[in-house]
């Protein structure tokens, strides 16, 4: 309630009444790392950090886009399909409203003043936190009925075409399909997902190490290409395979002449995390949260070793964690060179578990962590605005479930 008042005050601020506020969130990913683009399955779950906009109609073509995390505005006329990206917060956002009316939709003229708390660049999505919530602002504004499929996919195709980064589906489609207490088991290939109750004595407990180290964006673009490679090296004996989805362990092992070591361990990382998608997602599912901790500690090897995308300081996060009281599980969560691990931790011990981690990084690197004890949230929609009992939508056509 004080975050939608703020909002709603500074909005009024700027531009008079807001007609409407809307959020979409964060996310963190339980298990399934860089098996989006490679078609595969993912585990994340949408997180109480989040994306905010107070928003109102113009009667103009424009669009006044105000962050209050950077203290900047941006300008733009709708219908202006050639402006360029400039490398800023604002790419993001017209890279949207770029997206949703190159696939066809008329929209209005829009004020919107953004917040956020999802922390940038630590590998929680700010990114697709503001693209979904701006993407369904302007929607709603525009009275066009939302949907969420369709939603994640433009702004997907925002990030990719118009921001320039080469991203999965994984972060826009939990920022639109996110539901309290539950992660989301997505098939990257069909888009069909279930939701998976996260049992109520697990707490997320993310642990940011502070550190992004630069070769972040260039590496997993080559990550990308490599797997892509062994794709087309298996599919010169095994025309079937179309992505490294198609294939299993042991088919794995069979094509391994095929391929240079590297590309090989690659392709590992990606068949064996796909296996450790569906098995954790049965544990939680049944209950069965002691089979965890095996399965989060093979993914962060694997990830270590085989796909090399951790770095010192996330080793170091997840063996900090491991030492701790009532942890079913850690590992490096998101692309990897810094940014994030998710733990699983007792409830009970969340407080204790993170005055522990936060201590012993501290000391050990000299770097103050945050660490945040969440929950798993609900994806983008309208919130009420102060004074409202309900948030009033469009009607939301939710896009076919199979849960
Ligand atoms: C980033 C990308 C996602 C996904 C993860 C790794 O968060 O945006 O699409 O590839 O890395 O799992």
């Amino acid at each position: 309630m004080h975050e939608t008042q703020a909002l709603a005050a500074s909005f009024t601020a700027m531009f008079g009444p807001p007609a409407a506020l809307y959020r979409a969130p964060g996310r963190v990913n339980l298990i399934g790392e860089h098996t989006d683009y490679n078609q595969g399955f993912v585990l994340p779950a949408a997180i109480d950090l989040a994306c905010w906009a107070a928003a109102s109609r113009r009667e103009d073509r424009r669009l006044i886009i105000h962050s209050a995390n950077f203290g900047e505005s941006v300008e733009s006329e709708l219908g202006d399909q050639d402006r360029q990206p400039s490398g800023k917060w604002w790419d993001y956002v017209l890279g949207v409203a770029w997206a949703l009316q190159r696939a066809g939709y008329e929209l209005r003229g829009a004020n919107l003043y953004i917040r956020g708390d999802v922390p940038l660049g630590a590998g929680l999505s700010s990114s697709a936190a503001i693209e979904v919530c701006v993407g369904y602002a302007l929607l709603d504004l525009s009275d066009h009925v939302i949907d969420r499929k369709r939603l994640a996919l433009l702004c997907q195709q925002a990030e990719n075409e118009f921001v320039g980064a080469r991203c999965g589906i994984m972060d826009q489609f939990i920022a639109c399909h996110g539901q309290a207490g539950q992660a989301l088991l997505l098939d990257c290939r069909s888009l069909d997902y279930h939701l998976v109750p996260i049992p109520s004595q697990l707490q997320l407990v993310i642990c940011n190490t502070m550190v992004k180290h630069e070769v972040a964006v260039s590496e997993y673009n080559t990550r990308r290409r490599v797997c892509e490679d062994g794709v087309r090296r298996i599919a010169e004996v095994a025309p079937h395979v179309g992505s490294l989805r198609d294939v299993t362990l042991s088919e794995l092992e069979q094509y391994r002449g095929q391929l240079p070591d590297t590309i090989y361990r690659r392709c590992r990382h990606v068949v064996t995390e796909n296996d450790r998608v569906h098995k954790v997602a049965s544990a939680l599912q049944n209950g069965e949260i002691g089979a965890l901790n095996q399965l989060m500690a093979e993914s962060h090897r694997s990830m270590r070793d085989d796909y090399q995308i951790s770095c010192a300081e996330l080793d170091l996060m997840v063996e900090l964690a491991c030492q701790q009281k009532g942890v079913y599980g850690a590992r490096m969560t998101g692309g990897g060179f810094g940014g994030c691990t998710i733990n699983l931790v007792n409830a009970g011990d969340a407080l204790e578990f993170q005055r522990r981690v936060a201590a012993a990084y501290r000391s050990a690197t000299g770097i103050h962590p945050d660490i945040y004890v969440r929950i798993a949230s609900q994806g983008a929609g309208p919130v009420a605005l102060p004074g409202q009992t309900a948030a009033f939508g469009p009607q939301d056509a939710r896009t076919h479930r199979h849960d």
